[in-house]
């Protein structure tokens, strides 16, 4: 498996990086996560764009991001990808002696690229739905920036995995923000719901789709507050992401979401993201 790292490609198990780089140092990086799809990156340019834009809030200065497209379309024929697949991009501030502060001017960046093939979560966890837990909230206040510091992440899908769930969700301040690695959206009277694009969530490209799928199929779709108390009182929750695609949850915290099955909506929402697909 070839990975390109730096500018190179290279057999993954030869791709090292200095123990002075700034990601392993600090978690001084963005990264980004993205599908294939019959052998075809997924949805690139809107991952590229959020990792423009959380570059840029880190003032990590990469002055190639086209070349990352162009690695993983390289990787993609190398690695012989054909069919599902993904694509991890991520990027630190370089390599240099540790201290707190900018390295100086002109230090590279980092640019890692990997692509291969990926097995899709079991087909009866999209039939049947998942268990999700609840879990508090403690990561700072910048989680619309993909970086790589994803301890509060490990340790709340670390507990999910713990307890036989597939997903931690966060709570913050009695509000149920969104998962560890996917964002969360209740139905509650046929609407759907979903916490705001701010600060406190990772704005996904699967919710952007989820978005545009709720309006090709009327169904009203907003920005909104899912209390933990109201949580049972939603008639679906369900999950999305790039590698959760769109997933039911039928159970949070050991109890079920009206019968335990994934309801209709979700049902239509998951085939219409199939549909949707390049194959
Ligand atoms: N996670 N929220 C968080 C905290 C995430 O880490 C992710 C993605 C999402 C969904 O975003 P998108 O639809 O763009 O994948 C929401 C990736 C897949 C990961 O860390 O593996």
């Amino acid at each position: 498996m070839l990975v390109y790292l730096n500018g190179r490609y290279v057999p993954a198990a030869e791709a090292t990086i200095p123990v002075d780089d700034r990601g392993f140092l600090f978690a001084d990086g963005v990264y980004e996560v993205a599908r294939i799809y019959g052998g075809r990156p997924y949805l690139m340019e809107a991952h590229l764009q959020r990792m423009a834009e959380g570059l840029e809030a880190l003032r990590i200065e990469l002055k190639d991001l086209d070349g990352i497209a162009a690695a993983a379309e390289r990787l993609i024929q190398e690695n012989g990808v054909d069919g599902d697949g993904t694509i991890y991009i991520q990027v630190t501030r370089g390599a240099a002696p540790r201290k707190h502060a900018f390295p100086a001017a002109g230090t590279e960046p980092t640019v890692y690229v990997a692509a291969k093939p990926y097995t899709n979560h079991p087909a009866s966890w999209f039939e049947d739905g998942v268990e999700a837990i609840t879990f508090p909230d403690t990561r700072w206040s910048r989680c619309d920036i993909k970086s790589i510091a994803l301890l509060p992440n490990v340790l709340a899908n670390q507990a999910a995995h713990a307890a036989g769930a597939f997903e931690a969700l966060f709570v913050r301040d009695g509000v149920v923000i969104e998962g560890s690695h996917s964002n969360l959206w209740g139905v509650r009277r046929g609407r759907l719901i979903t916490y705001p694009a701010s600060n406190y969530i990772l704005a996904g490209i699967t919710r952007s789709l989820v978005f545009e799928l709720a309006d090709e199929l009327d169904v009203p779709a907003e920005e909104g507050m899912i209390y933990r108390e109201d949580l049972f009182e939603y008639d679906e929750l369900f999950l999305s992401g790039t590698t959760t695609e769109i997933m039911p949850i039928v159970r949070v915290d050991g109890r079920e979401i009206v019968d335990g099955e994934p309801g209709p909506i979700t049902q239509k929402l998951l085939k219409a993201y199939r549909d949707q697909l390049p194959r």
